[in-house]
């Protein structure tokens, strides 16, 4: 049954579910999911079915990539693949790894796109919509993007969604998935009387994440009122500052770089006028996870901000963490006053797309700001900025770029260059050591495995199916390989009745420990072309290498029996040992 759910899905559409990925050669490659990087070193084989990351080496197959972006537990990762795989899970197929916050996330994403369903429906058909139907309209929304963006209506009354859903979803859930709130200021709760609705009254926008599923909503008055827009509040599958809007949109249309703007409408304004790559980070701030799902599809964003004070910390507030992921980002700002949505109902999407592809640097725009508040009239003065410039590129691991603005640093300044370097580089020194300040998950050290050439050699031509495993035989066995690592590999290739053999089962699906599991994948997936011209020749070399280091230990240990035999005097074992370091050396000549 695991081999079936496991056929029925595709490791490469799984995985493109949650990262781009490009065709190279035979297999695909990407940024890997699991660890920060620029250059993509994880690999999938459509082939073989399974994924590695020559980053931080880990691998594995369909079930494990889930197990580990999701978090599940192997009956959890099984379940998710037979539901996808339309594979039937026998009734008593234990369910007991389903951790409880797993299902209620489940419950409460199953109930999410059932309201999104509802409310869209609202706004199309009920008459108390036709408000809603007029404010989008007003704000120039067509209806081809009311249904792109699923957008909904939450009617004016303090029960709707409670009515509705409350029959066939608990009560508790809808309160979970922070739809409805429990009145306050009264005793224990006793049904549905004690709630009402969150949204009410409000233009409502789903919130997607990267794969389509709702996490939650936002809603907007269609008036004055405050709170001008009210959001999901925290719940099993929401948390503010983890989404981005319409991501799930701009990776749908392909999107390698994304346009990253503040609001709902700003978002949407931008899909509807073709520009497809545009999120919103929903008013907070970008944080950390929000780079995280930005570098699973695009390695450069542009930023567009409020040219306001606040527009413009927030936008230098992000320029180390842009530096720290190794995303390029440039930063564009608009007209005082005006948000993408004006500005593209305004004037379009062309002129839009030009004030795109003249964005500064971030760093570039940083460096100017600096300037910018300072009077730069004393040697003090440009001290400050330097001091304030010097943290962002020290962050740089590129050095050419490093060495970029320098340049440019010391002649907005009026600063020789050369002294601008020296100064640099003496800082640098002294922070040598000091680690980053903040939590950033670090590229883990690669911890590429020291392994013996020949042997690994061989298990990588094993595994992928150069080598057959009978022309080991009668020459080395199991035991001639020395790493423990190639040997618990090899072991499936080796019987010890019968000597080699090919493998019973797929290797990666073996149950074993992750150390060796990575091992697999990396061998399986490993480009020996690279490094190998002839892989016949390679494999009979590392054969007889192999071999001799075998006659040679063996040789060894007979002459030690040898020794003692004289000592002993047993004339016999003598003779017949000698007879067998004869025979050995003859196998050498061989
Ligand atoms: P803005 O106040 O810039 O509004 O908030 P906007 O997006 O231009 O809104 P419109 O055009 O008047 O409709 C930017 C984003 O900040 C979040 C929303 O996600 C909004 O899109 N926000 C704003 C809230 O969550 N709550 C608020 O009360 C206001
Ligand atoms: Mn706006």
């Amino acid at each position: 049954m695991i081999e079936t759910i496991r056929d029925r899905n595709d490791l490469v559409s799984l995985v493109s579910e949650y990262l781009a990925l490009k065709k190279s050669g035979q297999n695909y490659t990407g940024l890997c999911p699991f660890h920060s990087e620029k250059t993509p070193s994880f690999v999938v084989s459509p082939v073989k079915q399974i994924f590695h990351c020559f980053g931080c080496d880990v691998g594995g197959n369909v079930f494990q990539f889930l197990m580990k972006i999701e978090g599940f537990s192997f009956p959890e990762a099984l379940e998710r693949l037979a539901e996808k795989g339309g594979v039937p899970l026998p009734a008593s197929s234990p369910r007991r790894g389903e951790g409880p916050a797993v299902r209620e996330a489940d419950q409460i994403y199953q109930l999410n796109e059932a309201v999104a369903a509802y409310l869209h429906k609202n706004l199309l058909e009920k008459p108390e919509a036709a408000r809603a139907t007029a404010y989008l309209k007003e704000r120039g929304i067509d209806a081809e993007t009311i249904n792109a963006f699923s957008i909904g209506f939450a009617l004016p009354r303090r029960d709707d969604l409670l009515k509705h859903f409350g029959k066939t979803f608990p009560v508790s859930l809808l309160e979970k998935a922070g739809l409805v709130s429990k009145k306050s200021g009264e005793g224990p709760s006793s049904g549905e009387a004690d709630y009402f609705d969150r949204f009410r009254n409000r233009v409502i926008f789903p919130i997607r994440t990267l794969q389509g599923k709702v996490v939650g909503f936002g809603g907007r008055v269609l008036d004055d009122a405050l709170p001008k827009y009210l959001n999901t509040p925290e719940t099993a599958v929401y948390t503010k500052g983890k989404h981005l809007f319409a991501l799930d949109q701009a990776k749908k249309k392909g999107a390698r770089s994304l346009i990253i703007v503040e609001g709902y409408f700003d978002a949407i304004m931008a899909h509807q006028a073709g520009v497809h790559n545009v999120v919103a980070t929903l008013g907070t701030s970008l944080t950390e996870d929000h780079l995280q799902l930005i570098r699973r599809i695009a390695e450069k964003v542009t930023l567009i901000f409020d040219p306001d004070d606040a527009g413009v910390r927030a936008a230098l507030r992000t320029a180390p963490l842009f530096i720290e992921k190794e995303i390029a980002a440039e930063v564009v700002s608009l007209p005082s006053g005006e948000d993408p949505d004006l500005f593209l109902r305004k004037n379009g999407k062309g002129p839009f797309l030009k004030r795109v592809s003249e964005g500064k640097t971030l760093i570039d725009f940083a460096i100017s700001k600096f300037i910018e508040a300072s009077p730069l009239k004393s040697i003090d003065d440009k001290i400050k900025v330097i001091k304030e410039t010097f943290p962002l590129l020290e962050k740089l691991k590129n050095k050419i770029e490093q060495s970029h603005y320098l340049k440019a640093l010391s002649e907005e300044l009026g600063i020789e260059e050369e002294s601008l370097r020296a100064e640099f580089s003496k800082e640098a020194t002294k922070k040598k050591g000091a680690p980053f300040p903040k939590n950033l998950t670090k590229a883990p050290s690669a911890p590429k495995p020291d392994l013996p050439q020949d042997e690994e050699n061989i298990a990588t031509f094993l595994l992928q199916g150069q080598l057959d495993p009978s022309a080991l035989t009668n020459r080395i066995d199991l035991e001639d390989f020395t790493d423990p690592r190639i040997k618990r590999v090899l072991s499936h290739f080796w019987d010890d009745q019968t000597g080699w053999r090919r493998p019973s089962g797929r290797l990666d699906a073996v149950e074993e420990t992750e150390e060796t599991r990575a091992l697999v994948t990396r061998l399986s997936v490993r480009e020996i072309w690279r490094d190998i011209e002839d892989v016949g020749q390679t494999a009979a070399d590392s054969i007889s290498r192999l071999r001799a280091k075998r006659v040679q230990r063996k040789s060894g240990e007979i002459q030690k029996r040898l020794k003692l035999a004289e000592k002993g005097g047993d004339l016999s074992l003598v003779k017949s040992l000698q007879q067998e370091i004869l025979v050995l050396k003859k196998s050498r000549v061989i």
